[in-house]
């Protein structure tokens, strides 16, 4: 399985994406600061694999404190929290780790006798548990999704919903890969996706990797192959899934979505429910976040576009739930209406834990 990012008694091990797909090059965190660094330079990106290295950069927090005891340490458990949630605003999955992070430093604090050791241990395996859960809901949606795929075909995806988004497997690309397994012939479409190139050099560099065949499209070609016939499904992942089912996801996946109902094409996405975000009530709620202009006037070192001309860079878009086909999550597939979906689906006992 592809290391996106592990636990180590150094500290943080991610494999570095911006320097994918020439390199394969692993950057080693050793404080809760340098994982915060590492998820805003997106080192790491990818919502599943944002809200774990969180949790991970917690942990690391709490075993490198000089704290003696857990009363001088909680200023400082709060700072290591606030400074890990002030790095990426869409995704979900990171406000949800660490809150599960906070809740267990606060159900430990209360433990008399407890020492700083104990905190620490109990968190680095909490933030552990939840690299195992991620990995184990990549599985669950795969199960759940591959008999949507087609049985042969060319599935569209944008962006990097995959392996190196999460802990492993992947959203929508271990939908795509559960279905391989399965012995559908997929041929898949990423989308380069610009400015970050995700499509183009982490879809492809990953599927490639499993053998499975990828063509990478600019982002402006898709319409022109639904209309001839070439794409037989889309699917994508998320950031941020509002209660009434509308997506946030990479910029452009909106516009994907309305050149899918247009050709009559299923538009499926693929998250675990960590991306669920039942308090938000609708996708006008989910703030979306702004990336430097530079992403969009260069390219490395190359300047793309003349000195003067204005720049947008919003870094997603929100996808209005009526143009999703169904929501593939770890306890099952989800279909309109999406709040009623949820709040059915929350009723029934979870089956899906880590191992
Ligand atoms: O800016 P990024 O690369 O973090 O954006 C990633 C995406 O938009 C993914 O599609 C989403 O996080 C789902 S990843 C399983």
């Amino acid at each position: 399985m592809i290391p996106t990012l592990e636990w180590t008694s150094e500290g943080v091990r991610f494999l570095d994406q911006t320097r994918l797909p020439l390199e394969e090059i692993y950057v080693l965190a050793t404080s809760y600061n340098d994982v915060a660094t590492i998820i805003r330079d997106m080192i790491v990106r990818g919502a599943p694999a944002i809200g774990v290295s969180a949790a991970m950069g917690v942990a690391l927090g709490v075993s490198r404190s000089q704290a003696t005891s857990v009363e001088t340490f909680q200023p400082e458990f709060n700072t290591i929290c606030d400074v890990l949630a002030a790095t990426r605003p869409t995704a979900v999955n990171l406000f949800w780790a660490i809150e599960r992070m906070r809740q267990r430093f606060a159900e430990l604090a209360t433990q008399s006798g407890i020492t700083m050791e104990k905190i620490s241990d109990a968190l680095t395996q909490e933030a552990q548990q939840m690299y195992g859960e991620d990995i184990a809901a990549c599985k669950a949606m795969g199960a759940h999704g591959a008999e949507l795929m087609p049985k042969s075909g060319t599935v569209l995806t944008h962006c990097n919903a995959g392996a190196l988004a999460t802990c492993g497997y992947g959203t929508a690309l271990g939908v795509i890969r559960a279905a391989v397994e399965r012995g559908h012939a997929i041929n898949v479409f990423a989308d380069e996706t610009r400015p970050y190139l995700q499509g183009a050099r982490l879809t492809a560099w990953e599927l490639l990797h499993d053998n499975i065949p990828t063509t990478v499209l600019c982002d402006n070609m898709a319409a022109s192959l639904m209309r001839q016939g070439n794409i037989q499904a889309v699917i994508v992942g998320a950031d941020r899934i509002a209660a009434n089912g509308d997506v946030a996801n990479k910029i452009g996946t909106y516009g994907v979505a309305v050149l899918a109902r247009e050709h009559g094409i299923p538009f499926y996405v693929a998250a675990p429910w960590s991306t669920i975000d039942l308090a938000t009530a609708t996708g006008d709620g989910i703030p979306i976040e702004q990336r430097p202009a530079r992403e969009v006037t260069h390219f490395n070192d190359k300047q793309l576009t003349p000195n003067g001309a204005g720049i947008e860079n919003p870094a997603f878009d929100v996808t209005p739930s009526k143009y999703v086909t169904a929501i593939i999550t770890e306890r099952g597939v989800l279909r309109a209406p999406y709040d009623q979906a949820m709040h059915n689906m929350l009723a029934e006992p979870a089956s899906v834990s880590s191992n």
